[in-house]
């Protein structure tokens, strides 16, 4: 395919007719765990990839956008080498999973440099929640532009038996491609969150997906753009909600209206009938900054995601199973400590300031410190005109206002709003961060430091 001489953008959902039309349904390469063990060499690195239906130079790991999917177990072990290929430092995160942040654990503040290699050793309990996770790079101050670029993966956690069909992986990313490459982003666009021109599904502008008549597709769809809130519409099609983040709930729940923040994730259930079922994300602003700024760049628009079309010769996928992971319930009575977290923005030191608790980040100060084994519930008080989806690594969140448990690694915290979470510290103890998920945020300061010990 030849390399883009015009700027891409997003399928309109208008465009979806009644047989679909869009690129063949494709997913990333699956590696998976055999023996307890996934070992791989994941390198990051500029590179000519096929996307969007054409070729561009993204910012790739393994010369694909997204990168890999991992099939991994409960009490696995994950070993990557990561290969530094690009001409600033990059590092690993796991996202979502339960994991030690400590050595060469989910450690966000390792700092690879370029032509560097670093080993990381990630494993993961007997008793993980199954779920889909997604791996990215976690480096202070270009996690936007290194996720915006293309650095994004899938990681599935599932049964010991993989011989039955694998969930269906949906790794949704924006992005603006313009001369073959990926857009610089301006500092207004950055305060705002930044928006891609093209709403991408595994690297493809609105696939279709062939599936059998009267069967029930699942399918894990995950939010790896940098700033892009995914308000999902199956338009009249019935969906169910399994599960968000790690997190399963008891019954699976409506899903004719979803919000995915930027870093959530659903496991999706989607009964198809004899139509076309399309899914599309609605636009969905997160504000603006207030005191006369007006935003810049792109505005969010209403994208086609993907149709599922019917195909008789499509394979019917395989019934799964109820989750048979419980998760604790966390009681008012189980709460040992309280905190809030306060979310402000402030004009100085030559821009917009993101801060939480007053404070920009500081990888050398510890902003919060919670006992091993205990409790807490927080207040995160969004002080701003924006929307601030918060991300806790390592120790999901209890969701206060919600029907039933819901437990979730990124809690969206509309703007002028409390949200209320109760945290179990009960897996790993270690030192690590919690943010703002829309990156740019994160990037330009909103991210705090935790000691749980
Ligand atoms: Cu998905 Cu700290 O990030
Ligand atoms: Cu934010």
């Amino acid at each position: 395919a030849p390399p883009f001489s015009e700027p891409v953008a997003s399928t309109s959902p208008s465009a979806a007719d009644a047989t679909g039309g869009g690129a063949a349904w494709a997913e990333p390469p699956v590696l998976a765990s055999e023996d307890g063990f996934l070992e791989l060499d994941l390198t990051a690195a500029p590179t000519q990839v096929e996307v969007a239906g054409g070729t561009a130079i993204m910012l790739a790991y393994n010369g694909s956008v997204p990168g890999p999917t991992l099939h991994l177990s409960p009490g696995d072990t994950l070993r990557v080498r990561l290969t530094n290929a690009l001409d600033e430092p990059t590092n690993l995160h796991t996202h979502g999973l339960q994991v030690s942040p400590l050595a060469d654990g989910d450690n966000p503040f390792i700092s690879i440099e370029p032509r560097q290699s670093f080993d990381y050793v990630i494993v993961i309990d007997p008793d993980h929640p199954h779920g889909v996770f997604w791996y990215h790079p976690h480096h202070h101050g270009t996690v936007a532009d290194q996720v915006f670029g293309g650095l994004y993966g899938a990681i599935v956690i599932d049964r010991d038996d993989w011989s039955q069909r694998a969930p269906r992986v949906a790794v949704v990313s924006d992005v603006t491609l313009v001369d073959g490459g990926v857009a610089t982003v301006s500092a207004a666009e950055r305060r705002q969150g930044r928006l891609g021109e093209a709403v991408l599904v595994n690297g493809l502008l609105a696939p279709d997906l062939a599936t059998a008549p009267g069967a029930t597709e699942r399918l894990l769809l995950i939010n790896a753009c940098a700033s892009r809130y995914l308000d999902l519409d199956p338009g009249g099609a019935t969906v169910r909600v399994r599960g968000i983040d790690g997190g399963t709930f008891d019954s699976p729940r409506d899903g004719s209206r979803l919000l995915l923040a930027p870093g959530n994730r659903a496991d999706l259930e989607i009964d198809m009938v004899d139509a076309p079922v399309t899914l599309t994300a609605r636009a969905h602003g997160i504000g603006s900054m207030g005191m006369g700024m007006m935003s810049a760049g792109v505005e969010p628009d209403d994208a086609l995601l993907l149709t599922l079309v019917p195909d008789a010769r499509a394979d019917t996928p395989v019934p799964v199973p109820p989750a048979s992971f419980r998760p604790r319930d966390l009681r008012e009575a189980d709460v040992d400590a309280r905190r809030t977290l306060s979310f402000t923005m402030a004009m100085g030191g030559g821009g917009m300031r993101f801060l939480i608790d007053g404070e920009e980040f500081d990888a050398t100060r510890i902003d919060q410190q919670a006992d091993v084994g205990t409790v807490e519930e927080w207040t995160l008080r969004n002080r701003t005109m924006m929307d601030h989806p918060f991300h806790l690594h390592v120790w999901p969140m209890q969701l206060m206002e919600a029907d039933g448990i819901d437990l979730r690694d990124v809690v969206d915290v509309p703007a002028g709003e409390d949200v209320v979470v109760r945290i179990g510290f009960d897996r790993v103890p270690g030192t690590t961060v919690y943010h703002c998920h829309v990156l740019d945020h994160e990037d330009l300061g909103m991210m705090g430091v935790i000691d749980v010990a």
